[in-house]
């Protein structure tokens, strides 16, 4: 299984950026710390990242020769991008929608998504963790894995 974590703007300056809010592990450290997880899961991952939102969609158009799924912190282009929204709609891949804060707790511009309704589902608020999170659940939804019981 291969999975595609495509990261918008501003996500390079994790780290340095309003820590108090989206935590002190870079996306360096963030992708370091999913490695073993995704071993385990038997997942291979690519990382990308880009301030553009051309070379998001650019991205995004591609990911069905390499991938079975995309995870995507699309950052502020999440509330503002009809385009974005438009390539995840017409991709026949999965995209799970990440976000490192809780946005609906956050200003009213950062409630609405424009691509979360034609994203697999949204993953928000676990800072860093949210990342493993969201490759154990596009895994376990690729694999069609049910949850177990508690
Ligand atoms: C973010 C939330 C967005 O509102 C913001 O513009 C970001 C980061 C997050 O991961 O919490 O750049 O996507």
């Amino acid at each position: 299984m291969q999975l595609l974590v495509l990261n918008g703007p501003n996500l390079n300056m994790l780290g340095q950026r309003e820590p108090d809010i989206y935590g002190t592990a870079s996306l360096d450290g963030i992708r370091a710390a999913c490695a073993p997880v995704a071993e385990r899961l038997g997942v291979a991952l690519d990382w990308a990242q880009s301030n553009h939102e051309g070379a998001l969609v650019d991205h995004i158009q591609a990911a069905p020769d390499r991938y079975n799924g995309v995870i995507l912190n699309a950052g502020a282009y999440t509330h503002s991008s009809i385009a974005l929204r438009d390539a995840i709609g017409a991709t026949a891949l999965p995209v799970l929608e990440l976000h490192l804060s809780n946005t609906a707790a956050r200003e009213a511009f950062r409630h609405a998504s424009m691509i979360a309704p034609v994203c697999l589902g949204v993953i928000a608020g676990f800072g860093a963790r949210g990342y493993e999170l969201a490759i154990r659940a596009m895994a376990g939804h690729l694999c069609d894995a049910p949850v177990k019981p508690l």
